[in-house]
């Protein structure tokens, strides 16, 4: 393969915020549902889309060329394996995190903010932090849990297989959001009860979602509490569950959360993270990339971080925890089993 001048290879990288542009476009107008049952040409796609064709079909190359869609001569344009990713209501679907991703935009307009000043961009940029706007603006809220619940479903599958939570009678799901993760868990093992923790407006959702059918029997082992982790966490389970909590904050904050779990939980608890584990080095993998961009997604949208293996130890030793065993997903988490010292 001829290899690309590094103009070019600059130019491409240069040109993310388009890519960016384009799949939150992709995904506002459902193009990729609308290609789920086969090709559609762009007079079709107009008119379902209620957009102006010469405008879409530019868009629809672009996302030709970026690997979102393949065009299909004959009949239009059809979907890769990639623009599956966009549909809605399919496992692994990614539709609700690319709606999501119309804050990161901005957001990420202010890094440079962030890198002259150590302030997190969001803060700059909307006066507040990401969790007190979510408050504040329940249309960003929902879409939010729409996509952390999108990534839960996928990491619940992965605890599942890999983690026997077979001993634990109640298991408490502080930061649960929506209760994907909690709800999978509670199906996977019949005799385990959970708590699902989080802040009143969360929770508030949820218990609205859970008296609904399919799931209203299963909810029923599953209490809901509202509260604020950097405060206190309920007392009374053997397992505590903070999946992606910690990388949203500073370590300040992630030490009065663990050290508020600590106080909550007895001596035979367990506390167990859902979290990325940052490489020491960073090398060429396929996963390095998407490490490292969430790790600068949480520097410039919350103040958070990744932390490495070390890091984590460090802060769990701080709190009174000790880290027992990192068992490596096939994605891009870990689960990370700590104990009470
Ligand atoms: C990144 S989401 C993770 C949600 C879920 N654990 C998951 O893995 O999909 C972080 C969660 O922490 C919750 N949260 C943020 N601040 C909180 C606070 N002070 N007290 C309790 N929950 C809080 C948010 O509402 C949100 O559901």
């Amino acid at each position: 393969m001829p290899s690309v001048p590094p103009q070019m290879a600059l130019a491409r990288l240069m040109t993310g915020y388009a890519v960016a542009q384009l799949i939150y476009v992709a995904a506002k107008l459902g193009l990729a549902d609308l290609l789920k049952d086969g090709p559609q040409s762009i007079d079709e796609l107009a008119r379902l889309t209620e957009t102006d064709k010469n405008s879409l079909y530019r868009v629809m190359r672009g996302l030709v060329a970026a690997g979102v869609f393949q065009e299909n001569d004959a009949t239009g344009f059809e979907l890769s394996a990639v623009g599956q990713c966009l549909c809605t209501g399919v496992p692994g679907s990614m539709s609700a995190m690319a709606l999501c991703s119309d804050e990161s935009y901005f957001v990420w307009g202010h890094l440079l903010h962030t890198v002259k000043t150590g302030e997190t961009a969001f803060n700059h940029l909307y006066d507040m932090d990401r969790y007190q706007y979510l408050r504040e603006h329940p249309e960003a809220a929902a879409k939010f849990h729409a996509a952390m619940s999108g990534l839960s479903a996928q990491i619940a599958e992965a605890v599942v297989k890999l983690y026997d939570l077979s001993t634990f009678d109640k298991v408490i799901d502080v930061g649960g959001g929506s209760g994907t993760l909690l709800l999978t868990l509670l199906r996977a093992h019949p005799s385990l009860r959970g708590v699902l923790f989080d802040q009143p407006a969360v929770v508030e959702e949820a218990t609205e979602q859970f008296a609904k059918e399919p799931i209203a029997a299963l909810a029923k082992r599953c209490e809901v509490v509202a509260g604020d982790f950097l405060t206190s966490v309920p007392a009374g389970g053997d397992a505590y569950l903070l999946s992606h909590v910690l990388h949203n904050w500073d370590d300040e904050n992630c030490r009065s959360i663990l050290r508020n779990c600590r106080a909550a939980m007895g001596e035979q608890s367990k506390l167990l993270l859902i979290e990325i584990v940052l490489p020491g080095r960073l090398n060429q993998s396929p996963m390095t990339y998407p490490i490292v961009m969430t790790d600068l997604q949480m520097l410039v949208m919350t103040g958070g971080r990744e932390r490495t293996e070390p890091e984590f130890r460090a802060l769990l030793q701080d709190a009174g925890f000790e880290l027992q065993r990192v068992i490596q997903t096939r994605g891009l988490d870990s689960l990370i089993e700590c104990v009470p010292v």
